[in-house]
């Protein structure tokens, strides 16, 4: 089905970009986790934490498998008082994306965290839940009904 989808979109382009190099990078990608997680030892519950499937596919690009993020360009998010602090800007922010000029950990980023309201409350709730009590940070969980109340 998802040749066929692809296929009848009509560009060769679109074939190569969305069939071919997703299922290459997917493998790429469990490989490295992997790599890094055997490398630090990460607890076995949260490796098997349904957040980190969603970090893995929505977020590790930016924020990378550490939660350290990219100096400059995409902020960490250990030890972050966002991440850390109030759940509603937490949500808001994941929901709805930021854009401008902060300064956190004392380095200025001033780029653009695309929205991710496609993804389910659920996802959501699972995400952010994990990026709370992994990496180091030990925040309370963030439920799906805290989630919904925001959409
Ligand atoms: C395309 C890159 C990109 C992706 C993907 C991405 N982010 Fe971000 N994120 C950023 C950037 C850049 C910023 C800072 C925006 C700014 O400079 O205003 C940011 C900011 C944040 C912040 C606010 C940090 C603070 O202290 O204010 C949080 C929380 C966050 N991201 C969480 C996430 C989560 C959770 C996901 C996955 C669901 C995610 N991000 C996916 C690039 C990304």
């Amino acid at each position: 089905m998802k040749i066929l989808n692809c296929i009848m979109s009509g560009s060769l382009v679109l074939i190569m970009l969305s069939c071919g190099s997703r299922t290459r990078q997917g493998s790429d990608n469990s490989a490295v986790t992997n790599m890094t997680e055997a490398a630090t030892g990460t607890a076995q519950n949260a490796m098997d934490h349904p957040g980190k499937k969603v970090y893995d596919n929505y977020c590790k690009a930016c924020h990378m498998s550490d939660g350290k993020g990219l100096k400059g360009m995409h902020p960490p998010l250990i030890k972050n008082t966002t991440v850390n602090g109030k759940a509603n800007k937490l949500i808001d922010i994941t929901l709805n994306g930021m854009i401008g000029k902060v300064t956190i950990d004392g380095v200025e980023y001033n780029g653009i965290m695309p929205p991710h309201n496609h993804l389910t409350d659920k996802q959501i709730a699972d995400v952010l839940t994990y990026v709370r009590k992994n990496f180091g940070n030990d925040s309370g969980e963030i439920t799906v009904d805290q989630v919904r109340k925001l959409r």
